[in-house]
């Protein structure tokens, strides 16, 4: 039995190698590696070691090296495909199987490709008969030449549906494959198929392999709508589809460059230009899959949208979504067209040359972003800019890869300090020099101070509502710092030690042991409304998932400020290796954290 690699890659994926080899060896963590005593031989000093980050392990004593599966197969003598079947079951993944539904499945699929290539060759033919005269003159006078067309092709489907079912019929298709096709619809009552697609320009969807799998059908003239796709089908699945992958994948490659745009006629218009490299996100909104699928080609796709507000809405909504599956080395980027106009206007009108230029300006995310949310939020007043910056810290803490989600943080604190002279954390060096905006700086932090302890009060007000948070979160109250207030760090420490002291989890009975200790004036100023109106998630009307969401909050927030003072600490050195290196011990300081919060 063979698994495919990307099965095998999913399983590698959600199954973490530390918890399994923890199962046979007692590990401790050392830097980015944990080690322990060798299960394959014994031995007094640790040589076994597993790094996670690559996810295998290494033994030293006796030069055994694999990835997670391979651990299984020699612990536990297990086959290859038994290990890999232990562990999807493990990770709840379906292991795909050599079985005869699945032998079926296959044929079906054949079948369905079989008849949509039928239908693409004769929509072809008919673009080239008397009847499809008017179709090719429009194409023609959109500015395609012959080889583009056929390159694409490009086709005409008539408006009646019989000469194609006849067609398909003779070629000895089934309705019922037609109509799975999504090539045919059966009318509501009775009577026969509908052609899904009719009296419309016909661009063939293909797979990466330049398969037919689908139509996008369009209307001459003004007829609405403008655009009709086929269905989705078991071999059509849109959301991993993008027109024009197959006649752009060598170009791109080659050239490491990707251009999508919106429309087919885009895409067609940019490979005729000499941009073959382009590729259209089928009008719908540029997701994950496919920005997955352009990654394999290159590192960084340039999506070039219309410069309608509908095309700057999807630039961004792809942004968006971008953020969270960025990784260091692959990105994207956003070229921004003028108003009005989309990529084959512009090539067709202004030439190649003037929209190479927009694609060499083309902005990266965190410039996309900013400007979208400059628009947006319109940062001229403190209240406004707190918006501002509070919606861009929120999305880059979207980023779920830790070196990316630090230097997007980083530099979106820079740019705030840089454009409204606000520290969201005061910098060592800030204070000493006098700075332009004189006192009024000073007033800032000062404030900023002020807010940070009423937040600090907000935590531990929740902890005192909900006790069973001061468990979760002992290793961050322990860090907390309370700013100098020594009634509020004794309020802090007392906390911890009835956390520590077993005390259970009654508000109540923490309430009259901080009392008895003396703490009585301390737990009315953190419980009261001033603390609340900042820091609602301390109300102790509000659940304990809510108020445990506030606090992570608070304490997620304070990372990535005490990340962005460290990497600016850092950056004025401008020491590359030095920079490097501190992000790891940044990386690993909170992870270590994050093992001992939850
Ligand atoms: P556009 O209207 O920008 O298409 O829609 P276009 O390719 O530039 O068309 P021309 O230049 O007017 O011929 C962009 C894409 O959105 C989808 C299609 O995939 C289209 O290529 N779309 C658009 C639809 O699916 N339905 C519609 O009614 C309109
Ligand atoms: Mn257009």
């Amino acid at each position: 039995m063979s698994f495919t690699p990307e099965f095998l890659e999913q399983i590698r994926e959600r199954t973490s190698l530390v918890e399994i080899v923890s199962h046979h060896v007692k590990l401790q963590r050392r830097g980015r590696e944990f080690v322990g005593l060798s299960p394959f031989k014994s031995e007094r000093t640790p040589s076994f070691t597993v790094v996670p980050d690559k996810g295998f392990f290494h033994c030293f004593s006796s030069g055994e090296h694999g990835d997670v599966i391979g651990f299984l197969m020699r612990m536990e003598g297990l086959s290859f495909p038994e290990a890999v079947e232990k562990l999807a079951q493990a990770a709840g993944l379906e292991v795909p199987r050599d079985s005869p539904e699945a032998a079926a499945q296959a044929r079906r699929r054949r079948g369905l490709l079989d008849a949509v290539e039928a239908t693409a060759a004769f929509y072809e033919r008919q673009l080239r008969l008397p009847a499809g005269r008017w179709a090719m003159d429009y194409l023609h006078g959109r500015g395609l030449d012959d080889s583009t067309i056929a390159r694409f092709r490009l086709g005409y489907a008539p408006g009646e549906s019989a000469a194609l079912m006849q067609a398909l019929k003779q070629s000895g298709f089934e309705t019922e494959t037609l109509v799975e096709a999504g090539l045919f619809r059966l009318p509501e009552r009775s009577g026969d198929p509908v052609a899904a697609l009719r009296n419309r320009i016909i661009f063939p969807i293909t797979d990466r392999r330049g398969r037919p799998v689908a139509f996008g059908g369009r209307a001459m003239g003004d007829a609405q709508p403008k655009y009709l796709n086929t269905p989705e089908s078991p071999v059509f699945r849109k959301g991993e589809m993008l027109y024009g992958l197959a006649q752009a994948r060598d170009a791109a490659w080659r050239a490491k460059e990707v251009i999508v745009v919106e429309g087919y006629m885009d895409a067609i218009a940019l490979s005729q230009a000499g941009i073959t490299q382009t590729v259209a996100s089928l009008g719908t909104a540029f997701g994950e899959n496919q920005l997955r699928a352009l990654w394999q080609l290159v590192d960084e796709p340039v999506l070039c949208f219309d410069g309608d507000e509908a095309g700057q809405r999807a630039a961004r909504r792809a942004a968006e979504r971008a953020l969270p599956l960025l990784v260091p080395g692959k990105s994207l980027r956003f070229a921004r067209l003028p108003a009005e106009r989309d990529p084959d206007d512009l090539v067709r009108q202004e030439g190649v040359a003037a929209l190479r230029t927009i694609l060499e300006r083309a902005q990266t995310p965190v410039d996309l972003l900013w400007s979208h949310e400059t628009e947006a939020v319109r940062p001229d007043s403190p209240d406004r800019r707190a918006r501002f910056s509070r919606n861009l810290m929120a999305l880059a803490s979207s980023i779920k890869d830790d070196t990316v989600r630090r230097y997007y943080e980083a530099e979106i604190l820079s740019r705030l300090r840089e454009r409204f002279g606000v520290n969201l954390r005061p910098a060592a060096g800030a204070r000493r020099e006098a700075a332009p905006s004189g006192g009024g700086r000073e007033r800032g932090e000062a404030r900023i101070a002020g807010l940070r302890r009423r937040l600090v009060e907000g935590v531990l007000a929740a902890v005192l509502n909900h006790p069973a948070l001061a468990f979760e979160f002992a290793s961050e109250i322990a860090e907390l710092d309370c700013a100098g207030d020594a009634r509020l760090d004794r309020l802090r420490q007392e906390i911890l030690r009835l956390a520590a002291g077993g005390e259970g989890v009654d508000p109540a009975v923490w309430r009259a042991n901080l009392e008895s200790a003396g703490l009585s004036d301390a737990v009315r100023g953190v419980l009261c409304e001033a603390v609340y109106d900042l820091a609602p998630f301390a109300r102790p009307t509000v659940s304990e998932q809510e108020a445990r969401e506030g606090i992570e909050g608070f304490f997620a927030d304070c990372r990535s400020v005490a990340v962005e003072r460290d990497v600016a600490a850092v950056a004025e050195n401008s020491d590359e290796e030095l920079l490097e290196r501190i992000l790891a011990l940044v990386m690993e300081a909170r992870r270590l954290r994050g093992r001992g919060g939850k």
